[in-house]
């Protein structure tokens, strides 16, 4: 069973992923309310691929997020540190890599587009994920950075933190085969930059050209950025 705080190192991010593959689909779903579908097309589109582009689905879990990426055409690889992930979206017809973000199996300049979505928060090392990223990304390439970020309007952001710090866990509870990841979930959401703070991350990771746009409020944020 993985702990319930946010001090955890890479072995034990694995593990917990490990602990929620079976349910991980679903218990997205129903959290987000149905959302997950529709962020997964928007980073689809923002990412701006189509026939003839390789690209890279980093954290990618159960592939449900390249299979999202590769209805544009583009041949897109998933890749992961959770075997237990990768295992439960075997049904999903892609390719599937395991792999650590911050030491990525792939020559540099390998993809025309690269993206991570509700991963980079659980790279412990994040800003070694991002420069990873940059370095396996050709000139010109894009990156799209789909994460959980801080809604803006301050009375929405109340009601946010509300909805995830009480009822997040025990609808978690009643639907995850590990509950204690999303306590898990809520505290690294909470503790997770905002979208300026990000954005200087990313640009301080070797991305040129950094930009973002909020999803439904800010509770989600797509950071897109260009490979100088
Ligand atoms: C919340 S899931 C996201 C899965 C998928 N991209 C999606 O949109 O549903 C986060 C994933 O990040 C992966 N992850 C965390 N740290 C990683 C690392 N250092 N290297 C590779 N994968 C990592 C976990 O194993 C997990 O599958």
């Amino acid at each position: 069973m993985s702990r319930a705080t946010l001090e955890k190192n890479p072995q034990e991010v694995a593990s917990m992923f490990d602990g929620v593959a079976r349910r991980y689909d679903i218990t997205n779903t129903v959290l987000s309310l149905g959302q997950d579908r529709l962020w997964r097309k928007a980073t689809r589109s923002a990412l701006q691929i189509g026939p003839g582009d390789a690209v890279l689905d980093l954290a990618a879990g159960t592939a449900v997020s390249t299979v999202e990426l590769a209805q544009s055409g583009a041949w897109c690889v998933a890749a992961d540190f959770s075997v237990g992930m990768l295992a439960a979206g075997a049904a999903r017809d892609v390719p599937k890599v395991a792999g650590d973000a911050t030491r990525l199996p792939f020559a540099d300049e390998s993809f025309d587009a690269v993206t991570i979505s509700f991963g980079i928060r659980n790279v412990v090392d994040h800003a070694a994920g991002l420069r990873e990223l940059a370095r396996v990304t050709r000139p010109g390439g894009r990156l799209v950075v789909c994460e959980f970020s801080t809604p803006t309007n301050g009375l929405f952001g109340t009601v946010y933190k509300e909805y995830l710090m009480k009822a997040l866990p025990s609808v978690a509870r009643a639907v995850s085969s590990n509950p204690d990841a999303y306590v898990y979930l809520a505290e690294s959401i909470r503790a997770w930059p905002d979208q300026p703070e990000l954005a200087r991350r990313i640009a301080d990771a070797g991305w040129g050209a950094v930009r973002w746009r909020n999803l439904t409020g800010g509770i989600v944020a797509l950071h897109a950025a260009t490979k100088p």
